[in-house]
């Protein structure tokens, strides 16, 4: 049981998979349509310098993502976070490149905006096809993030005036999969009843059932304000408990304040507040990561006898197309069928090994 791979790994493994059959929850025509889809992910949902790219940065620990005013985002990024064991090397992993592992997390914000770029081109659309990236570290907790587009209200120069209901369109074809947990980011200092996130949450998860609300700029409110009525769940309620965090602001970043500093201070900030002291323990970045980790967990335990019946449909699926390409399969469409039919294989067994033996195995 010990050495049985975590639920998020494996799933994390099968969305790799359908990706690289150009099965990334579009409505593409491939082997395995609705795989992708049923594979539960958390998506980041925000307005444009809401706080998005900060509050992921937090959770894994590191400055890795692209930053700059206006859409910096322009595909979605998939970033599926594996924990190591105590005391190996943090790498990074893109699966457009598998056989590099990047130790420098600067130039996996360089590699993330040129592999932007050569879909989008340097014009400022966006595209749907997802860019998958790994980070493998002591330091996370096994999770699977994907931060999309921030959604904003007017085109900027060069931009065709569809830009914002394409990025609203593709924000919502995420979130309004039955499997995906909307990260709601908001941010303090407006007013909650403006906030997209939430816009768009009320929307498509009008019970908050999988709504995570994360208040952040906590420390940029005005003097003598505070957000507790947000926080406890008094101005929009949810089904899960609000999550406020204090990330590094601009200066601090200009100051190049790193991520283990910024992670004391922003607990330091719980813990001193005379406003949220009371809430300190369950405020912040490391612990939003462990609440979204374990929640993760456990929608896809309670999804393991949907996704087994896909991935058995699946296999039905390619057996069948294999037999129709014929032996011995040269060609690459072939190979990865063939990949893709072993994966599905050795899932299927896995997933009945957790369904039978109950206790998760590497989680945490
Ligand atoms: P995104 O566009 O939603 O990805 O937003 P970013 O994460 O890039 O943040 C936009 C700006 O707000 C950056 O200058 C951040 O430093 C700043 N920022 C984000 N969160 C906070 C916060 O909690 N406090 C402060 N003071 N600044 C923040
Ligand atoms: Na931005
Ligand atoms: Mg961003």
């Amino acid at each position: 049981m010990a050495t049985m791979e975590s639920l998020i790994s494996m799933v994390n493994r099968i969305q790799r998979a359908c990706t690289l059959l150009g099965d990334y929850g579009g409505d593409n025509v491939n082997a395995l349509p609705t795989l992708w889809e049923s594979l539960p992910s958390v998506a980041v949902v925000g307005g444009q310098s809401s706080g998005k790219s900060s509050v992921l940065e937090s959770i894994v620990g590191r400055d890795f993502l692209p930053r700059g005013s206006g859409i910096v985002t322009r595909r979605p990024l998939v970033l599926q976070l594996h924990k190591t064991e105590s005391g190996l090397e943090e790498y990074a992993e893109f699966l457009h490149l598998p056989k590099r592992k990047f130790t420098d997390f600067a130039k996996v914000r360089n590699e993330i905006q040129d592999e932007t770029d050569k879909i989008t081109g340097k014009s400022k659309q966006i595209s749907p096809v997802p860019i998958h990236l790994s980070i493998y570290s002591p330091n996370v907790v096994n999770l699977t993030l994907i931060d999309l587009p921030g959604l904003t209200k007017v085109a900027v120069e060069g931009q065709p005036e569809s830009i914002v209901q394409d990025i609203e369109n593709m924000v919502r074809s995420y979130v309004e999969k039955p499997n995906t947990i909307i990260l709601a980011i908001t941010p303090a200092n407006q007013d909650i009843a403006t906030s997209d996130a939430i816009k768009l949450a009320r929307e498509v998860d009008p019970t908050g059932e999988k709504t995570f609300g994360v208040l952040t700029k906590l420390d940029l409110m005005d003097k003598g304000t505070n957000a507790l009525d947000v926080l406890e769940g008094r101005s929009y309620r949810l089904q899960h408990p609000w999550v406020g965090v204090v990330n590094r602001s601009q200066a601090d970043i200009n100051r190049s304040i790193d991520m283990i500093a910024a992670r004391r201070k922003e607990r330091e900030y719980f813990t001193t507040s005379p406003d949220y002291g009371h809430l300190a323990s369950k405020m912040g970045s490391e612990y939003l990561a462990k609440l979204l980790s374990k929640h993760l967990e456990s929608v896809i335990r309670a999804r393991i006898p949907g996704i087994m019946s896909l991935i058995n449909r699946s296999i039905d699926e390619l057996e069948e197309e294999m037999y129709h390409l014929g032996r011995p399969v040269a060609i690459d469409a072939g190979a990865q069928l063939y990949t893709i039919l072993e994966l599905c294989r050795a899932f299927g067994r896995v997933f009945s090994e957790h369904l039978e033996g109950g206790r998760p195995g590497g989680d945490q």
